[in-house]
């Protein structure tokens, strides 16, 4: 009758510390994540493209649920819809020639400068590219957010 001789690195016990190294990086992972926020780190979220198909005639404005995209003399310029003051949606009044935020007032001109209201700082601006066709026609926009 021979003896069992005691393996050195069961399967069972192997599994377990694979489990335990998973587990454990998880963790460190799930904790480490708001430091690094809280010290600064954060990762730029990825550049949004945004097309807007149609043509705008200099004066037009479309609205889109992020930005005004707002045609004039010299060009097209795509504007944040987000107010600097609280962060509430703005909108063009055409009737006015102005962007104006519907919480408290601020106004700005149709470039995004601050020009009255709570608000202190000018709206964002997006970059626009013109989407042409074979012609040259432009036929429509993206906007980068
Ligand atoms: S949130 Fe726009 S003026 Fe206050």
């Amino acid at each position: 009758m021979s003896a069992q001789t005691p393996q050195p690195d069961s399967s069972r016990r192997r599994f377990l510390s694979r489990q335990l190294k998973w587990l454990l990086a998880g963790t460190i992972a799930v904790l480490a994540t708001p430091l690094l926020r809280f010290a600064g780190f954060t990762v730029k979220p990825k550049p949004r493209h945004v097309i807007v198909n149609k043509p705008l005639l200099p004066g037009s404005v479309h609205t889109d649920h992020d930005f005004l995209l707002i045609a004039g003399e010299t060009g097209v310029l795509a504007v944040s819809r987000r107010c600097t003051h609280l962060g509430c949606r703005v909108n063009f009044r055409l009737e006015l020639g102005i962007i104006e935020c519907p919480c408290h007032q601020s106004r700005f001109s149709p470039a995004g400068i601050r020009q009255a209201g709570p608000a202190r700082k000018d709206l964002p601006t997006y970059p626009v590219r013109l989407l042409k066709d074979d012609q040259g026609k432009v036929t429509g926009y993206e906007v980068t957010l």
